[in-house]
């Protein structure tokens, strides 16, 4: 019998109440300091709650006393006394003073146990949707057409994904654009290669491998003769100006490298809304800069187009247009037309961007592209500006990815990494744990163990870095089962799930009655509890990191629980109440894993 967990959910409810703990007692604070205060609150104060540092003095923390006191002309400590005697937070939370004036909560464990209850009874596993949705388009991976897929567009597609899942999950409405790039001036000498070099069988075989290859040879024959370079850019300007040949040629290379890169985001599990690459906006690119130079905002410059620093904007480092040179602001142009008439990346940005606000009104634009193109977005986004185009629009950055001698990383054979070969070795590499630790399962369960704990283990080597740092890829860290990993991760929920399997048919999930106990269990449900909080607050900086860190906190909270904590072996009522506990740590962590797009098997 194969466990279907999902059979223990409750109905669906919609549980938009007031879930979140912190928030629910920054409510109570506020109305307590309106109780001491009085006129004297200044207008719009809102006290903030944090989980706290040290969770042996409380589970939450407000400096609220401390940040007001000076204002209202009272001592900290002082004030912090009178704002407890005046809270009302009876079988919620017992409040404390520590510190300077720090305000301290020790949630009741009977209000856990309630939680827990309403959690293990809703879908949504409590976490509410945004009171305001917005339409977001996510704009990631978009690797270039026949051009050597860098190890940015491994960050960009993970991280990207990952964003796209929570943002929905909340309650946005979420459009995915894969802005490949698809019309640059790689394709001269793809089209010359396309022409002389072609090997059909490979191109049948691996289309994508077959481009970068020609390509590739390309590449290097034009650095030993200058004459082909021009050759290709002949090639590349018949492509522009609409020779049929080429433009078939471009076709078809660009519908095999869709189709290659398809086979990829399958594997992952990863799906786009749109795949709007460069070529889209061609048409748009001639008039947006006739009517940047209409409007002043472009100016001719030695026959090319480009964007200079606004007029009368004090000089200062925040000018996307200026660079500091010795002593002086170097003008630092973004170009949208060459002298030769053509157009730029940047160009295309604009008129995707306007497409995006004016098709799909988004609100927000959020591009998952490397640091390196920081420069690139800040001057975009600035044109937008003075053109009156606003919006939320983001850079979501992401540092590198290095090898272990914190150089780029890198092939054995010292090529740049390709995402398929990343999943590839990595699946290959879990295959040898799983033939280890399970030789008794057959071969087709292990292939997709494998591809599930490879593929999972990559994606969260990715998803807990912090994505503004380069991060040293490690094979052996990443496929541990300790530690912070997805097999981990993946690992607990396997126990879990064979705890329920020695059940057997004998469980009851919504009628449990939850009972804290045991310092272990209260330290799970704080952990369980605190779900609500986390997803929605990973969408605030854009960092998945704050939610695997937070999956791996929970794991370890379970698995101390479990040392600690008999449960097939307690009496009925314990014993019910803390398979329930294991319940919703199956359901959240299958849940947040879910969120970063990583699957759990059914063994491991
Ligand atoms: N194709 C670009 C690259 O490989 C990334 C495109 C990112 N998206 C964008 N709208 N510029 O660097």
């Amino acid at each position: 019998m194969t466990w279907d967990f999902d059979t223990f959910k409750g109905s669906w409810s919609d549980m938009n109440q007031e879930m979140n703990i912190p928030s629910t007692l920054g409510k109570k604070l506020l109305e307590s300091l309106t109780t001491v205060l009085g006129d004297r609150l200044p207008e719009g104060f809102k006290p903030a709650v944090q989980v706290a540092a040290d969770l042996r003095f409380g589970d939450y923390q407000s400096n609220a006393a401390m940040v007001l006191a000076k204002r209202v002309g009272e001592k900290p400590r002082d004030l912090a006394q009178q704002v407890v005697a005046a809270l009302k937070t009876e079988g919620m939370a017992e409040a404390s003073i520590a510190g300077p004036g720090f305000i301290n909560f020790k949630i009741s464990p009977e209000f856990y146990a309630q939680r827990l209850m309403e959690m293990l009874a809703d879908e949504r596993l409590s976490v509410p949707k945004v009171s305001e949705a917005k339409t977001i388009v996510i704009d990631f991976s978009a690797p270039n057409v026949a051009k050597p897929m860098h190890v940015g567009h491994i960050r960009s597609t993970i991280i990207g994904d990952a964003l796209s899942r929570i943002a929905r999950f909340l309650g946005h409405t979420v459009i995915t654009d894969n802005h490949i790039g698809d019309w640059g001036t790689q394709f001269g000498m793809i089209l010359w290669g396309w022409k002389n070099l072609l090997n059909q069988e490979a191109l049948n075989t691996n289309p994508i491998a077959e481009l970068l290859r020609i390509y590739q040879v390309v590449n290097a024959k034009c650095n030993e003769q200058p004459e082909l370079r021009e050759t290709c850019k002949a090639e590349l300007v018949k492509l522009q100006s609409g020779d049929d040949e080429n433009l078939q040629i471009w076709k078809r290379c660009v519908e095999v490298s869709k189709s290659g890169l398809q086979k990829i985001y399958d594997r992952l599990d990863i799906r786009f809304d749109y795949w709007l690459g460069e070529s889209f906006y061609n048409d748009a690119l001639g008039p947006l800069v006739n009517s940047l130079l209409e409007s002043g905002i472009a100016q001719e410059s030695d026959g090319a187009v480009c964007v200079f620093e606004e007029e009368g904007r004090e000089p200062s480092a925040s000018s996307p247009f200026l660079v500091r040179d010795k002593d002086a602001w170097k003008p630092n142009p973004c170009i949208i037309r060459k002298a030769d008439g053509g157009f730029l990346y940047a160009t295309t940005d604009l008129a995707t961007l306007d497409y995006r606000i004016k098709t799909w009104h988004a609100d927000s634009i959020w591009y998952v592209v490397g640091a390196p193109q920081e420069l690139h977005f800040r001057q975009i986004f600035d044109i937008q500006r003075r053109r009156g185009i606003t919006g939320d629009f983001r850079h979501i950055a992401f540092g590198s990815i290095l090898g272990d001698d914190r150089k780029p990383f890198k092939t054995r054979s010292g090529e740049l990494i390709s995402l398929e070969d990343v999943l590839n070795e990595a699946v290959e590499r879990a295959k040898k744990t799983i033939d280890e630790k399970s030789p008794d399962m057959s071969a087709d369960e292990k292939d997709r163990v494998s591809e599930i704990v490879g593929i999972g283990a990559v994606k969260f080597a990715e998803l807990s870095q912090n994505r503004i740092s380069d991060y040293i890829f490690n094979w052996d860290k990443m496929l541990s089962l300790q530690g912070d990993t997805a097999p981990y991760l993946q690992n607990s929920c396997v126990r879990i799930q064979s705890i329920f399997r020695k059940l057997g048919d004998n469980r009851s999930r919504g009628n449990a009655n939850i009972v804290l106990e045991v310092p272990a269990e209260i330290h799970l449900a704080h952990m369980l509890s605190r779900y609500a909080e986390i997803v929605p607050m990973v969408l605030d900086d854009c960092k998945p990191n704050i939610l695997a860190g937070y999956l791996y906190d929970l794991a370890k909270a379970f698995h101390s629980f479990y040392e600690s904590c008999p449960v097939l072996k307690s009496e009925a009522n314990v014993r019910s109440s803390r398979l329930a506990l294991c319940q919703l740590t199956l359901d959240v962590l299958r849940h947040g894993l879910g969120l970063l797009g990583i699957q759990i098997p059914d063994r491991m």
